[in-house]
C-alpha cells in the first residue's frame, strides 16, 4: 500500500524546493551588465588626466573623447569640476553592477584616500576593502588593490528610453532640484531611478540617466 501521507510530504517538499529555487533566481541581481557607464568624477587640486586615465584603466584620448565641452587637452584639466569617466559595467557575482579597477598601490595610500582622493568618493573605503585580502591598516606600498565602483543599466520598468547611466556621487550642497536642472531631466526621472533617497545628504551615490552616448556636462 502506498502510504498517502509521505506522497503528500514529498509532493509538498518538492513544491517548497522549487518554489524557493525560484525566488532565489528572481533575487539574483543581475545576469549581465552594459558595454558603456559613466562615472562623475569631481576635480580636485591633485586631479590630472594622466593619472585619472591611469585609475580607470584607460587611455587618455578615452576620458577626452567623453569631455567634449569640458576638458580641452590633457594639460588643462579644470579644477572642481565634474567630468565624465567611461567603463565598462559588469555583473559582478550575479550580485551587482560594477566595474573593478586595478590601482597601483604607492606609499602612503589607504583604502580612504583611494576612495575619498583618487577615486573622488566614486567608490569607498569600506567597499574597496570588500574586494581585496589587505588589512585596511596594512596596505602594501606597491602591487595592485581591486577598486570597485557600482554602475548602473537601467531599469526597463522605469523606462525604456535611457540605457547609459552616470555614478554621481552626491556632494555637499546638492538638492534634486539642483541635481535635475543641471542634467536637464525632471526630478521625477531622477526620483524614481535613486527610490528612498536622500538628494541633499551630501555623500552616497546616485545614479542619473543619459539618452545619448554623451551625456551633457554639468
Ligand atoms: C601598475 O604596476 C605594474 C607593475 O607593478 C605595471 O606593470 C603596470 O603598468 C602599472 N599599471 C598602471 C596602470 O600604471
Ligand atoms: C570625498 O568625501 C569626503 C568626505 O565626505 C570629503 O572630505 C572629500 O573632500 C571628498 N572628495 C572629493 C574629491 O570631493
Ligand atoms: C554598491 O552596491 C552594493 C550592492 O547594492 C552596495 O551594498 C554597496 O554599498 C554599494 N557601494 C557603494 C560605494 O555605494
Ligand atoms: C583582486 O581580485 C582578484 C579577483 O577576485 C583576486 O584574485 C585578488 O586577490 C584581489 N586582490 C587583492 C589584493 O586582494
Ligand atoms: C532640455 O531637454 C529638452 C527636452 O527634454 C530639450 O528640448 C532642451 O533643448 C534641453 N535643454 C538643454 C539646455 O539641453
Ligand atoms: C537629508 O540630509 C540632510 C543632510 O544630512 C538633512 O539635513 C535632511 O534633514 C535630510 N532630509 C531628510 C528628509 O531626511
Amino acid at each position: 500500500m502506498l502510504d498517502l501521507n509521505l506522497v503528500f510530504q514529498l509532493v509538498a517538499l518538492l513544491l517548497f524546493l522549487t518554489s524557493s529555487c525560484l525566488t532565489s533566481s528572481v533575487q539574483s541581481i543581475c545576469n549581465k551588465g552594459c558595454d558603456l557607464a559613466l562615472g562623475s568624477y569631481y576635480t580636485h587640486y591633485e586631479s590630472d588626466v594622466v593619472s585619472i586615465s591611469r585609475f580607470i584603466n584607460t587611455d587618455v584620448s578615452n576620458i577626452l573623447k567623453y569631455n567634449p565641452n569640458t576638458i580641452a587637452n590633457q594639460d588643462s584639466l579644470q579644477l572642481f569640476i565634474r567630468i565624465n569617466l567611461p567603463f565598462h559595467c559588469d555583473c559582478i557575482n550575479g550580485e551587482f553592477l560594477g566595474h573593478v579597477f586595478n590601482y597601483n598601490l604607492s606609499s602612503a595610500d589607504t583604502y580612504e584616500t583611494i576612495a575619498q582622493e583618487s577615486y573622488s568618493n566614486l567608490t569607498t573605503a569600506e567597499w574597496i576593502q570588500r574586494f581585496n585580502t589587505y588589512d585596511s591598516d596594512r596596505l602594501p606600498d606597491t602591487g595592485n588593490v581591486n577598486v570597485t565602483v557600482n554602475c548602473s543599466c537601467g531599469n526597463s520598468k522605469i523606462s525604456k528610453e535611457y540605457g547609459l547611466f552616470l555614478t554621481y556621487p552626491l556632494r555637499p550642497g546638492e538638492t534634486l532640484e539642483s541635481i535635475s536642472s543641471a542634467a536637464n531631466l525632471s526630478s521625477d526621472l531622477i526620483r524614481n531611478y535613486n527610490p528612498g533617497v536622500n538628494f541633499s545628504q551630501g555623500s552616497g551615490l546616485i545614479y542619473i540617466p543619459g539618452r545619448g552616448e554623451y551625456l551633457v556636462p554639468f
